[in-house]
């Protein structure tokens, strides 16, 4: 099992998560950060670190979040690693809650 970043992270990326994993798991791209499956060990806590609520248990995804499974998978293979907090988007909480981001992430 992972943990997976859903839809909500996108154009937010607060990244209070990396903070706290405590194996380094979370790679970062230009609007959006990725949990690694294959580094993950579901030690839950970076769940409730994040304001955005973005992530999950990937047995707890909601239903229209599922497609997020593979896209983590997907990008952590290309994205770099981040293991510091920085600065959210400028407009992080002007997004936070807005639908229909999917189409904004960017590769
Ligand atoms: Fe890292 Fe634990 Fe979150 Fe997995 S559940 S991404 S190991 S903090
Ligand atoms: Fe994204 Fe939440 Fe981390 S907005 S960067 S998953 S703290």
């Amino acid at each position: 099992m992972t943990f997976v970043v859903t839809e909500n992270c996108i154009k937010c990326k607060f990244t209070d998560c990396v903070d706290v994993c405590p194996v380094d798991c979370f790679h970062e791209g230009p609007n959006f950060l990725v949990i690694d499956p294959d580094e993950c060990i579901d030690c839950t806590l970076c769940e409730p670190e994040c304001p955005a609520e973005a992530i999950f248990s990937e047995d707890e995804l909601p239903d229209n979040q599922e497609h997020f499974i593979q896209i983590n998978a997907d990008l952590a293979k290309s994205w770099p690693v981040i293991t510091e907090v920085k600065d959210a988007a400028p407009d992080a909480d002007d997004w936070n809650g807005k639908e229909g981001k999917t189409e904004l992430l960017e590769k």
